[in-house]
């Protein structure tokens, strides 16, 4: 073998090597929650602005592999930024960056909204803040991470070669994009680095970033790993190869920089044992490659299968278009799974086009499983799902366009629409029921909504009700933060023991239709439980214990409405609401209790009411204290909340 061929060789192994290690790296380094929480007042809109800053940040981490957003206002005001690393490709950056968009909701749990966060990535970092940070390069819960192997081999070599390595990275970090790979080998020994500063922190704030945590990142030695997650930079090694090394090298532009700089390193550096360690390692990746590959083939094979069983699959492209490529015009809400957008399909079909806030690649099978299953069911009072798509940087579902406004926007008033009449409300309150029990009761799947909310359900053209979003929490099993966000912004409707316990039966939706129903009929929100002992529920208690449950229907309604059924709705509601699951009815005895007279029992008390006297009334649920009190320290407004009311399960 000539030297050259024996380049070649190398060379070609190289490039396979490159592509079999190539992968998003989304492995979690570090997820650092700030100390920090949102007022219990303001939770719906910082939620809003959180998704909104989620929302606008991917498309341009899709673009350039970095982004920075600022959306809301006031205290409000959601700083975030994203940034991937810059060996991976564009593919890999969004990988990396869907999921680490999903795991930064770690930070937000439902119980409070903390108002910081930063998740390091092996191969993207994603960062939000309450004020401009983009600039910043060093604070104090910037960390050093060393793995928990120690090298095996030559310990003092090792550390010297770590030692020349973070050196090397130290002043080659000056480079002015701010990133650098390199590799130190000594005998059979080779030690891999990386280090990356963030696109807005400066040449000199980048050296100062990189200089400290060269300094800490020497600790690490002799173990085999080694990461300094600082706020304005990332720095690695690692014993593993563990980046696309085509980004550092000098472009193969047809003269073969590349390999000789390789030939040129193995000549000097590698021995002949080296050098078939070497071909033992790239054949070990080249096989893993190939089982990866054909793994992949297979499950793209079932894929392929379902999609074109389904028929369900609409490119994103054509989705893109349908919907003005997402123009904020074509917004029609906006959701904790997403944001949905109103399109036109290409053959004239007007469509509402969720784009899920969720990557759905890792479980693509089990999504389309499930998409299929849901995509059966129909339902006058359910949205009819048409289609969806996986094959672009986010996920999309298709559903009927329901032209009439949600639910929402006429009982809170919200767009100076029409408001309700009695009957117009009566028919939806039953329709929406008619809807849950098929879900609950009749569907083959047994779905439980989760999220039953007026704004989830909306209207047609003759004020049918139609439930939107079912089904969602079955296509993220998986995913718990899913759910917490979803949660975050209806804890007003959430029974007591899913948001306690985490228990969760068809009698959770039953309470959340139950406080649709007083809303529906009394005009009014429901107060979140903790914030106030005036809630909706508790006036409309305090009524129906006089016997005046009348006087909380909606006023708007100007006495137009029939007074027997306001109260059957009323305390229909009521025995939704009641604190114990088992006392409340089912929803097929809900729909009999409204459509043909069934006999309603009297309900038991909400779950949250008490003396009244304190502000905060502690939780009560058959005389046991549910909820902590919490210490006068939560009670002061503004972001300074630091208390947790509920400890997470
Ligand atoms: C949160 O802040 C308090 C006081 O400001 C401090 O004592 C505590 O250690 C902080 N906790 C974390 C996790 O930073
Ligand atoms: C969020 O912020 C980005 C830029 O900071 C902006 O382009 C986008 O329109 C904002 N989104 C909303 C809904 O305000
Ligand atoms: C960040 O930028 C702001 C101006 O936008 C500047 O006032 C501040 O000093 C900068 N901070 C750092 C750490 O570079
Ligand atoms: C090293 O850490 C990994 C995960 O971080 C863990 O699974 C493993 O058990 C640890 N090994 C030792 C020897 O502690
Ligand atoms: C190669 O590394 C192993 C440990 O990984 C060590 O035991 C051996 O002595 C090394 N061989 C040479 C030639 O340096
Ligand atoms: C370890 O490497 C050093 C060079 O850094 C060398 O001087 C020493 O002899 C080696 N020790 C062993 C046990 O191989
Ligand atoms: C970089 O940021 C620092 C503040 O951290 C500032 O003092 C310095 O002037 C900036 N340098 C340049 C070149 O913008
Ligand atoms: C490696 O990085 C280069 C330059 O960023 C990029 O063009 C290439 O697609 C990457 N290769 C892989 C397999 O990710
Ligand atoms: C923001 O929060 C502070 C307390 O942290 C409060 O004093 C201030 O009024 C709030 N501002 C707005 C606009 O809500």
């Amino acid at each position: 073998m000539g030297f050259s061929s024996k380049c070649f060789f190398v060379f070609t192994l190289f490039s396979l090597i490159n592509v079999s290690i190539c992968d998003p790296r989304a492995t979690e380094a570090a997820l650092i929650c700030a100390n920090r929480t949102a007022a219990q007042s303001d939770r719906q809109v910082y939620v809003e602005s959180f998704l909104e800053a989620m929302d606008s940040i991917t498309p341009l981490v899709g673009r350039e592999k970095f982004g920075a957003v600022i959306n809301g206002t006031g205290n409000n005001t959601v700083y975030a930024f994203g940034e991937c690393m810059k060996d991976l490709s564009q593919t890999d950056c969004n990988l990396c960056f869907a999921q680490c968009k999903t795991q930064i909701l770690r930070c937000l749990p439902f119980q409070r909204l903390v108002t910081g966060g930063r998740l390091y990535y092996d191969g993207c970092f994603l960062r939000y803040d309450y004020y401009r940070f983009f600039n910043e390069s060093l604070s104090s819960v910037d960390r050093t991470i060393c793995g928990n192997k120690s090298f095996a081999g030559n310990q003092s070599l090792f550390s010297d070669n770590v030692g020349k390595l973070v050196r090397d990275l130290e002043f080659g970090g000056l480079r002015n994009d701010g990133f650098l790979t390199a590799v130190v080998s000594s005998g059979n020994l080779s030690v891999y680095g990386l280090a990356q500063c963030w696109e807005f922190v400066n040449g000199s704030a980048c050296r100062r970033c990189l200089s400290d945590a060269v300094l800490k990142i020497g600790s690490c030695a002799p173990k085999e790993e080694g990461r300094v997650l600082n706020t304005g930079c990332y720095v690695r090694y690692s014993t593993q190869r563990f980046f696309n090394n085509s980004a550092t090298d000098t472009p193969p532009a047809g003269n073969g920089g590349g390999s000789n700089r390789l030939a040129v390193i193995l000549a000097t550096t590698l021995g002949i044992s080296a050098f078939l360690l070497f071909v033992s390692a790239v054949s070990f990746f080249v096989r893993r490659k190939i089982l990866k590959q054909k793994r992949e083939k297979q499950q793209l094979g079932a894929l392929i299968r379902t999609v074109n069983k389904s028929k369900l699959n609409i490119s994103y492209e054509t989705l893109e278009k349908a919907a003005n490529y997402f123009n904020n015009s074509n917004k029609l809400g906006q959701g904790g799974s997403g944001s949905v957008y109103k399109g036109i399909l290409p053959d004239g079909q007007v469509v509402a086009i969720k784009r899920l806030f969720f990557n759905t690649r890792q479980w693509v099978d089990h999504f389309f499983n499930e998409v299929n299953l849901i995509s059966g069911i129909h339902h006058k009072n359910l949205v009819t799902l048409l289609g969806c798509s996986i094959t672009g940087p986010e996920s999309l579902l298709v559903y009927e366009y329901v032209p009439n406004h949600s639910l929402a926007d006429y009982v809170f008033d919200t767009k100076n629409l029409q408001p309700l009449t009695w009957s117009q409300r009566y028919k939806i309150v039953l329709g929406t029921a008619e809807g849950l029990t098929y879900l609950h009761e009749e569907s083959k799947l047994r779905i439980i909504h989760r999220d039953i909310k007026l704004s989830n359900v909306l209207l047609d053209e003759d004020f049918t009700a139609k439930i939107a979003d079912f089904g969602l929490a079955r296509l993220f099993p998986e995913d718990r933060s899913h759910i917490s966000t979803a949660i975050a912004g209806t804890l007003g409707y959430m029974a007591p023991e899913y948001v306690v316990r985490g228990i969760l039966t068809e009698k959770a939706d039953v309470y959340s239709f139950g406080v649709l129903v007083v809303e529906v009929v009394c005009g009014k929100k429901n107060n979140y439980v903790f914030k106030n002992t005036n809630s909706l529920l508790q006036q409309l208690w305090n009524l129906y214990g006089m016997g005046k449950c009348n006087e909380a229907v909606d006023p708007l309604l100007e006495g137009n409405f029939n007074k027997e059924e306001a109260s059957k709705l009323l305390q229909v509601g009521l025995v939704c609401v009641q604190a114990s699951a088992e006392l409340r009815p089912s929803m097929s005895s809900v729909v009999k209790m409204l459509s043909e007279n069934h006999e309603i029992p009297q309900p038991t008390q909400p779950p949250f009411l008490n003396s009244g006297s304190s502000e905060f009334s502690p939780f009560n649920l058959h005389g046991k204290r549910f909820f902590g009190q919490p210490s006068s320290s939560t009670q002061s407004s503004g972001n300074k909340l630091t208390e947790s009311w509920i400890e997470p399960r």
